[in-house]
């Protein structure tokens, strides 16, 4: 029984079958022609994300899902394009350690090492683990960066000064969000309550104890860009925009394999116990709906707060990881200031980076803007960078901070400022 209009595929397709899809967009594009393409008679096979939809066509279409890849499939779907880049431009090239936890389709994974070997092609012809890393970071998809700042990360473990507990947090953080499939996935260990595969942390430490730093770590450790998202500027005082804005965003990001960064977490995650008026109220479904959003983000997502006081544990309970960031101790002061006063930096006999490291309270992102404020100073009087500018610079910090100048700080170089 063919509908009057519909199209009479079959006197040209014989012994063929038909494939057509995204099953969704052609519902949309028409909504007979599931219908039309169901009553033809030939043999059809639709392809699509969405669920079938008894309204498109009266038909009872068999349905077979196609589940996501196994670590195992990704990882032969590797191995077999790397091979056919051929064995001189892939030796030492460890797949499994580059891309096996990257979520990506066949067909990506394709272009990513057709990528890697154009890129390779410029020097000697041999991909290294940076043209695979931007082979893949190329199938992204582009809509995040309209939302989200992104940041190729230039950093890797050693740029990042933590005590040992930090550290070995932050690792195992990468560890979780890299082995997420196989443990999840292939070894059924899925977490109940319909909770997705993504990987979520707070970082909570006070302004310029390296927070930020530490996720572009980790998403160069995955081979990943970092999006950050600035939540503070996601929330809207009209009810139901947050979520609007919030969807937006995560509707780009399952388009990418990113870290997702959400800054200022605080502006969404009230105290659930402090309902005081309907705005609390409010920011509480929020704050529930950006965490149940996060659990369907196939991917690692860090919130990062100044203020972990201010967050429920209610929340805390559904995160993976929760990482406090302190204040440095003296000794890992005494590393930031070497990392931020380096060559090329000329650098004057007279650095004395016990004393900078022991006199000074200061977190690494004020350790890094002195040095850069001693710096512009030196370059402005045309000298090396002395003891004496730098100095001066952790004063002119100590005021940004709004903290007093002490001589019982500053010692022997007080009387120079
Ligand atoms: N633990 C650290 N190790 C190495 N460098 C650090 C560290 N903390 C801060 N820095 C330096 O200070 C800069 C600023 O740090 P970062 O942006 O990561 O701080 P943050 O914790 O994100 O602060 P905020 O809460 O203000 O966003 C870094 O780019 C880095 O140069
Ligand atoms: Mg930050």
């Amino acid at each position: 029984m063919r509908s009057p209009g519909s199209p009479s595929a079959k006197p040209l397709l014989r012994g063929a079958g038909l494939v057509a899809g995204p099953v969704e967009h052609l519902a949309d594009a028409h909504p007979d022609i599931i219908r039309w393409l169901t009553e033809s008679g030939v043999p059809l096979l639709l392809v699509g994300a969405a669920t079938w939809d008894p309204q498109w066509s009266s038909a009872n279409p068999l349905m077979v899902e196609a589940p996501v890849l196994t670590v195992g499939n990704r990882l032969a779907l590797w191995t077999e394009q790397l091979a056919a880049a051929g064995p001189e431009a892939t030796a030492g090239l460890d797949a499994a350690a580059l891309a096996g936890h990257l979520a990506l389709g066949p067909a990506q994974v394709r272009r990513a090492v057709e990528a890697a070997a154009v890129s390779a092609r410029l020097r000697d012809g041999v991909i290294t683990p940076e043209d695979l890393r931007r082979g893949v970071r190329a199938q992204n998809a582009a809509g995040l960066e309209r939302l989200a700042r992104r940041i190729e990360p230039e950093v890797d473990w050693e740029d990042l000064v933590v005590n040992r507990t930090v550290h070995r947090a932050l690792t195992d953080l990468a560890a979780r969000a890299r082995h997420r499939d196989r443990v999840l996935a292939d070894w059924r260990m899925r977490r109940g309550g319909g909770r997705g595969r993504g990987v979520s942390a707070l970082f909570a430490g006070d302004s310029g104890t390296g927070k930020t730093l530490a996720a572009e770590v980790i998403a160069a450790d995955l081979g990943l860009d970092l999006y950050t998202v600035n939540l503070a500027t996601v929330v809207d005082k009209y009810i139901g925009e947050t979520e609007k804005n919030l969807e937006r965003i995560f509707a780009e990001a399952g388009g990418v394999n990113a870290v997702l960064f959400f800054d200022e977490a605080d502006a969404i995650f009230g105290k659930r116990s402090d309902v005081k008026d309907a705005h609390d109220r409010y920011a509480n479904i929020e704050s529930a709906y950006l965490l149940q959003r996060l659990e369907t983000f196939d991917g690692l997502a860090v919130l990062a707060t100044n203020l972990r006081a201010n967050i429920d544990d209610a929340f805390t309970r559904r995160l993976d990881a929760i990482i406090d960031f302190p204040e440095p101790t003296a000794e890992l002061r005494r590393a930031l200031w070497v990392r931020c006063l380096a060559p090329p930096l000329p650098l004057a006999d007279d650095i004395d980076l016990d004393f900078l490291a022991e006199a000074f309270g200061m977190a690494g992102g004020n350790i890094r803007s002195a040095s850069t404020t001693a710096a512009y100073l030196a370059a402005a009087d045309g000298t090396q960078v002395t003891m004496k500018l730098i100095v001066m610079a952790v004063e002119q910090e100590y005021r940004k901070l709004g903290r007093l100048v002490m001589e019982r700080e500053f010692g022997r170089f007080y009387a120079a400022l």
